[in-house]
């Protein structure tokens, strides 16, 4: 006779490794990949990295009773296809880790890409306290990487959502440094509201609404919780960026960069309105998968 536990036991076993697998189950039946879901859900509610969760999954941890289930009914919030992020309040974003929830624009891995090529530029600027202008700033991912990763450097950000700029707040005060000014606003009407820069930004950064209004995301986390906002810009998805070029025109010193974020498919059209509008030196750039996901311009 072998001595194996029946079924039902090992379905309320509190062992680490057994309750990710039932919150893995739950996640795929919901269509969402388990990993690295399950384990980070847990991790939020260990208040422990997801490392640290693996390794005491495999020194056969068991959870408390408390613990158990506000891992599963966390699982079964995030079948619901709530994002992850909304669930544990955090995104992770090249060096910080940024306050999200409902309002805001969860920031995505393809714009750490988008980061690099405004610091780069940025570091690049022979002034020693160069100054850099993040239009569309939403949780203020990029202003605040930039102003973290170049300690000189001197950050505006400008976001038109209330609710997005309050995030935004949230986040300057743990990371800004003093040194990124965050302000509620339109970028149609940067020109205006950074009077005093006009001529001196040498890297205006963009990831503005680019998806086009006919094309609803299919993912229901995207799709039922990225803000409109964040999202659709016209009839090709480019509206706000026409406004972009023409305001970032007037300020970015010149030899100063430009860089916008965009969708697979946009490069051409971007790099056309870009020259037409004066900006020099067009080029489209691949993320990490291939695809051509930036654009940068010369003043
Ligand atoms: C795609 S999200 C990007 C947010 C953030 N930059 C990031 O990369 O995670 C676009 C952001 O632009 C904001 N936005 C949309 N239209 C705007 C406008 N006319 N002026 C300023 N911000 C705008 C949205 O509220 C949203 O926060």
């Amino acid at each position: 006779m072998t001595s194996s536990n029946p079924p039902e036991m090992s379905d309320q076993s509190r062992s680490i490794l057994s309750v990710l697998e039932r919150m893995s189950v739950l996640l795929s039946e919901a269509g969402v990949d388990p990993h690295p879901d399950a384990e980070l859900l847990l991790a939020h509610v260990l208040g422990e990295s997801r490392g640290r969760v693996q390794v005491l999954a495999l020194m056969g941890t068991e959870l408390t009773e408390p613990q158990h289930d506000a891992a599963l009914e966390l699982a079964a919030t995030r079948a619901e296809r709530i994002p992850l992020q909304h669930l544990t309040g955090k995104a992770a974003f090249r060096r910080l880790e940024l306050e999200v929830g409902p309002g805001v624009f969860v920031p995505r891995p393809e714009t750490e890409i988008v980061t690099q090529f405004a610091l780069d530029a940025l570091a690049a600027a022979a002034d020693p306290h160069p100054i850099a202008v993040d239009l569309c700033t939403g949780s203020g991912a990029i202003a605040l990487s930039l102003a973290h990763e170049l300690p000189t450097a001197e950050v505006w950000a400008v976001e038109k959502s209330r609710e997005a700029h309050a995030w935004a707040e949230r986040n300057v005060d743990t990371y800004g440094d003093g040194r990124v000014h965050l302000m509620l606003g339109d970028a149609a009407e940067a020109r205006t509201l950074l009077d005093p820069l006009a001529g001196r930004v040498h890297v205006l950064v963009s990831n503005p609404p680019y998806v086009p209004s006919g094309m609803v995301p299919r993912e229901p986390e995207v799709r039922d919780h990225d803000p409109e906002l964040a999202l659709y810009s016209g009839a090709d998805g480019l509206d706000l960026i026409r406004v972009i070029s023409v305001v970032a025109r007037d300020l970015v010193t010149s030899g100063g960069t430009l860089v916008l974020e965009h969708a697979e498919l946009q490069g051409s059209a971007i790099r056309r309105i870009l020259s037409a509008d004066g900006w020099r030196a067009t080029a489209t750039h691949q993320d990490l998968t291939m695809r051509d996901r930036v654009t940068t311009a010369v003043r």
